[in-house]
């Protein structure tokens, strides 16, 4: 009688621990690679997060995190390959600030752009205003005037409308009342390749992607859009000492999974993340690059998800008075 008790108290037991009653897909995840989805093109910055962040959460989770660059229309296509995914924890996003511009800028899009499970937030990159290497501009100041003389004449890169690259450019035309043409990529990864090589005059880009450029002398920098100095460039003054507060921006970084994905992945996914942002690997890169990483309480699904939902409210009446949409 007593074993019988004693078998039942332990089935009893073992269906109320947390993971007796998840769904089987849950329960051991990962059980393979899991793929993780880069709205744009590889060698960009958001690429170069991807790709250093699943590295590190692979090594927590046992799996391989494949980074697999979708690009092209402002971030959208890669952003609708994951809605329409199975919520099995298989199929990941990493996007950025993108994820908070592109409910507004798109009024007509396949897939909700809130539709998704946050993970956490990752790191907010700083953004730098550069030129090519013999752009006449030496200065931020002689870059508006330039600009004011040059309008339509002067082209800047980014990555197509929903990129921080188009959102920065958007802001720097809109503050400067002056329209340039703006020559989309499908990221700054090979808009990039174009200004090195001076076939276009300016771009808004993260230090990500353009740190290493100016420290070679390939690029020139005139101003960083964070309130204060970069400890990684700490000769280049801040758009708000030259006047233009307004074009203050930074581009903050997040995963993703598709809605519906159970919620033991994501704390697991969350886990990782946070983990592998407590990486000295992972740190020490960033600081190269001019990133710190989030605070691990930002680093939480409910951290991200307030956030997001705070972005898109604080961005929906800058762009709509930009008056600039993609339909
Ligand atoms: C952007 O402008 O949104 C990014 O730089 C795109 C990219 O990562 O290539």
């Amino acid at each position: 009688m007593l074993r019988r008790a004693l078998f039942a108290a332990a089935i009893l037991a073992a269906a109320s621990l947390p993971g007796a009653s998840l769904p089987a897909a849950a329960q051991g995840w990962p059980q393979r690679p899991v793929s993780v989805i880069v709205p744009f093109a590889a060698g960009g910055p958001t690429d170069a997060v991807a790709r250093l962040v699943s590295e590190a959460m692979g090594k927590d989770l046992g799996q391989n995190l494949i980074v697999e660059n979708v690009g092209g229309a402002g971030g959208t296509l890669g952003a609708a390959r994951v809605a329409s995914a199975r919520p099995d924890g298989y199929t990941l996003l990493l996007h950025h600030i993108g994820m908070a511009t592109i409910p507004i800028l798109y009024r007509r899009l396949p897939y909700d752009p809130m539709g998704f499970e946050t993970i956490g937030l990752i790191t907010a990159a700083p953004m730098t205003m550069v030129v090519r290497k013999d752009h006449p501009a030496k200065t931020f100041q002689e870059l508006v005037a330039w600009i004011k003389e040059k309008k339509e004449d002067a082209n800047l890169g980014n990555a197509g409308l929903g990129a921080a690259s188009q959102l920065c450019g958007t802001l720097l035309q809109y503050l400067l009342q002056t329209p340039m043409t703006t020559v989309p990529f499908r990221g700054t990864g090979p808009a990039m390749t174009e200004l090195l090589a001076g076939r276009i005059d300016v771009m808004c880009d993260q230090t990500t992607n353009t740190v290493e450029h100016i420290k070679a002398g390939a690029i020139r920098v005139l101003a960083v859009t964070t309130p204060a100095r970069l400890p990684v460039l700490p000769d280049v003054p801040t758009t708000t000492e030259l006047g233009m507060p307004d074009l203050q921006i930074a581009i903050w970084h997040g995963f993703y999974a598709p809605k519906g994905t159970p919620a033991a992945i994501i704390e697991r996914a969350s886990a990782a993340l946070r983990t592998a942002l407590r990486d000295d690997k992972v740190i020490a890169r960033f600081a190269e690059l001019g990133l710190t990483p989030e605070p691990q309480e930002r680093a939480t699904p409910a951290a991200h998800r307030a956030f997001w939902e705070a972005e898109v409210a604080k961005w929906r009446p800058v762009l709509q008075s930009a008056g600039q949409y993609a339909d």
